[in-house]
């Protein structure tokens, strides 16, 4: 759909002219960030040097890999072979698209249709929510590249080569992240990449403008994520927020380093000794922030089962997830609007 420039589609539109949050971004009180309980210091999420993976210390780096993901399924990486100036480079070009061009220009890309391989939305699944967040994002499938690069925004114009090195790069980590997350399981390195047919990759580049009264939404409600592992680049501002032992610990950005998190795919695989975790995004009154999340995925045909090695009918570990496509999950997913928390649930083997 081409959206005229002057419907208010975007929550970048309103977010300037808005000193309360209107109605349809307001939670119900039992549903709210509550910052006054959000663990800000202290603890936070395991960082994971890769400079050493492909050295003598392999094996504990592996272990590193086993505890961060048995135990957080999430963390943090640095020396992750993603040049700087390529990050710098996709964040300045995220920020022209949002910030620094006309309107005009970027809502040629709006549509509301989750099956779109590029698009500009807002929120998250506009037509099945009830309660819409404060975030606009850009989605786009980017692997293989050449399937995908012509449908693109073609402005600003660098767009599609700082995207397309951008997702090239990151691709190349994701392939070692997986071959160290295999090992960590006690399964060959290649095991993993293998359950994931050809093999797909999308990118969202999240817009999150500042908010008037950011204790009544979210950018993002807590969810967790379909695709097998996403890694996600922010900017200096905070806001995301990761579950773990009952409650909502912050993630302070460092710069130069990726965070990772575990989605749906790599518990189906693992058969739950790993485990997607429940994440959210809260905005804030003064700053607008973006983040650059890329969700690594099976290919649409790939079937997706508990890997055959992890599981034991006779001693107790049986298949805990019927098989299935990676486009019936996708459809779930997005059909159900983070209404329930845990898409996988409905995966599950005693529910076939
Ligand atoms: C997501 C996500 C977190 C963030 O896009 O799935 O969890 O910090 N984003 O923007
Ligand atoms: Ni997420």
């Amino acid at each position: 759909m081409a959206a005229s420039a002057t419907s208010k589609l975007l929550v970048s539109d309103i977010a300037s002219v808005v000193d309360h949050v209107p109605s349809n971004y307001v939670r119900p009180i039992s549903d709210r960030p509550n910052m006054s309980e959000v663990e800000t210091s202290g603890e936070t999420i395991p960082l994971i040097d890769l400079q050493d993976l492909h050295g003598p210390n392999r094996a504990d780096i592996i272990n590193q890999f086993a505890h961060a993901c048995s135990s957080y399924g999430f963390f943090q990486i640095k020396n992750h072979g993603v040049p700087e100036e390529t990050i710098k480079r996709m964040m300045n070009v995220a920020r022209e698209f949002f910030k620094r061009q006309p309107e005009s220009e970027r809502v040629k890309h709006y549509s509301a249709d989750t099956k779109k391989t590029t698009r500009l939305s807002t929120s998250f699944n506009v037509c099945k929510e009830k309660v819409s967040n404060w975030r606009d994002f850009l989605r786009l499938h980017c692997y293989p590249i050449e399937d995908f690069i012509n449908e693109w925004p073609s402005t600003p114009l660098s767009f599609r080569e700082v995207t397309a090195e951008y997702a090239t790069s990151v691709r190349a980590l994701v392939l070692t992240l997986l071959e160290a997350i295999s090992e960590s399981l006690g399964l060959p390195k290649d095991r993993v990449s293998k359950t994931l047919g050809k093999h797909g990759q999308h990118m969202a580049i999240n817009y999150y403008p500042p908010c008037p009264q950011p204790e009544l939404t979210y950018g993002l409600p807590g969810h967790k994520d379909a695709n097998l592992i996403t890694v996600l680049l922010q900017d200096d501002v905070s806001g995301l927020q990761v579950f773990k032992d009952d409650k909502w610990v912050a993630v302070k950005p460092v710069p130069n380093t990726f965070i990772v998190n575990l989605g749906d795919q790599m518990q189906v695989i693992s058969n739950d000794k790993y485990k997607s975790v429940l994440h959210r995004a809260v905005v804030n009154s003064d700053k607008e922030r973006i983040s650059i999340p890329t969700f690594y995925c099976p290919s649409e045909d790939a079937v997706i089962s508990p890997a055959q090695e992890l599981i034991n009918e006779e001693e107790d570990s049986p298949a805990i997830y019927r098989s299935f496509t990676y486009a019936e999950y996708f459809e779930k997913f997005w059909d159900t609007a983070f209404a329930t928390e845990s898409c996988v649930d409905s995966f599950k083997a005693s529910t076939n």
